[in-house]
């Protein structure tokens, strides 16, 4: 099997990631915070150190470690900031290249009177921060931006909409779905208020795990209310980070899991495994032009960007390449929409879709040249699926 879904959730985890969870089950198996026995205080001092090697990846200031709330993924953190921050008529700007964990719960709120701009991006993605300072309004409350595409890799400038947003008193929220552990983020350079990631992705944590870093000064209301250990006598969740929005118990087991994988970043060096992703991203530019029919959207050169391409075959279904690439070649890839249809009526891709590899420190050049020589193959020998068999896309 040769992965190219790491858009989606990085495979494989490093070894180390199921060691730390492993760990965790036999050993740390109690319930962080919810106890004063030892099992209790062990488990949540594993859950502190991972928020504390959260804070030092993105440059968030040591004391406030606590301000950062774990989710169930991006998408939670996402609803959790959005939803817990605007209001009947406050006006929001966002990117029309947003992915729907940030364009629905927008969608949503717009009915129940929320104003909200969607600033348009060129044809590969690229957000102008002239823009986006442009559509600010004197109740703009919020500006959420995807930090990379998840469809063409595109980078926002986001120093720039940072600084727009402190000048215009707004809250600046980042998606970082494409770009945690992948690409540097620094809550400080960039006056990122509100920083949602997963970690299960660029953070070679498992599924189940992400969160959101809220920025000081920032109070959002809480999305779930339930047992926090901490101030049980209160009717509500109480004021204190993260006790106030981490409602229920943790996900230890894959907290500890993601621990290790922002060590094994930090060990082996977020600059180089960029480096060693992007290799591979040009790598896979580079063949692809040379096959016939085969289309880049986005930027076409590996620069400045996520390790993440999208592309089509003239003529073709791209769910059907999907389909094909897994089936015959063992390639698992993702075609369709990418839960970004926003984004692909930006590229003008709404009606075709289009086939997106996306690559980890794990894929290989060869990984890369075996996808391209079945690209080559299914396009020169007009390769289909039999009758009935449907592609994969979505
Ligand atoms: N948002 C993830 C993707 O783009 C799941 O595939």
């Amino acid at each position: 099997m040769i992965y190219f879904d790491n858009a989606a959730t990085t495979w494989p985890k490093p070894p180390e990631v199921l060691e730390a969870m492993n760990r965790c089950v036999r050993e740390i198996g109690a319930n962080p915070g919810r106890a004063g026995h030892k099992m209790a205080v062990m488990a949540n001092e594993m859950v502190d150190s991972t928020r504390k090697k959260l804070a030092a990846m993105f440059n968030i200031e040591p004391k406030n470690y606590g301000r950062i709330i774990f989710a169930l993924n991006a998408t939670e953190a996402l609803n959790l900031a959005i939803k817990g921050l605007v209001k009947s008529g406050d006006h929001v700007v966002t990117s029309s290249m947003e992915h729907n964990s940030v364009a629905r719960p927008l969608n949503r709120l717009e009915k129940e009177g929320v104003q909200v701009t969607r600033v348009k991006c060129d044809g590969e993605g690229n957000l102008d921060p002239q823009d986006v300072r442009g559509a600010i309004r004197p109740n703009t409350r919020l500006i959420a931006v995807i930090h990379a595409s998840n469809v063409t890799g595109t980078v926002m400038p986001l120093e720039e909409i940072g600084k727009a947003a402190g000048e215009a008193g707004a809250v600046f929220l980042v998606d970082a779905a494409q770009s945690a552990g992948v690409l540097d983020i620094d809550v400080k350079k960039m006056n990122i208020g509100l920083l949602a990631f997963p970690g299960h992705k660029g953070l070679l944590g498992p599924t189940g795990t992400g969160g959101l870093y809220i920025g000081e000064g920032i109070v959002l209301e809480p999305l779930k209310e339930g047992g926090t250990g901490s101030r049980s006598e209160l009717p509500g969740m109480p004021e204190t980070l993260p006790d106030r929005y981490e409602a229920g118990t943790l996900n230890t087991v894959g907290i500890a899991g993601l621990g290790a994988g922002i060590d094994y970043i930090m060990k082996e060096g977020m600059e180089k495994i960029r480096r060693y992703e992007l290799e591979l991203t040009g790598r896979f530019i580079e063949g692809a032009s040379r096959i016939p029919g085969l289309k880049i959207y986005g930027p076409k050169r590996a620069g400045v960007r996520a390790p993440v391409v999208s592309f089509l075959i003239e003529g073709r279904d791209s769910s059907e390449i999907g389909g094909i690439l897994d089936r015959n070649y063992g390639v698992a890839c993702r075609a369709g929409l990418h839960c970004a249809p926003d984004a692909h009526r930006t590229l003008g891709t709404f009606g075709l879709k289009l086939v997106r590899f996306s690559f980890s420190c794990f894929n290989t050049a060869e990984e890369v040249d075996r996808a391209l020589g079945a690209l080559d193959e299914i396009v020169h020998k007009n390769i289909t699926l039999p009758e009935g068999q449907g592609g994969c896309g979505c």
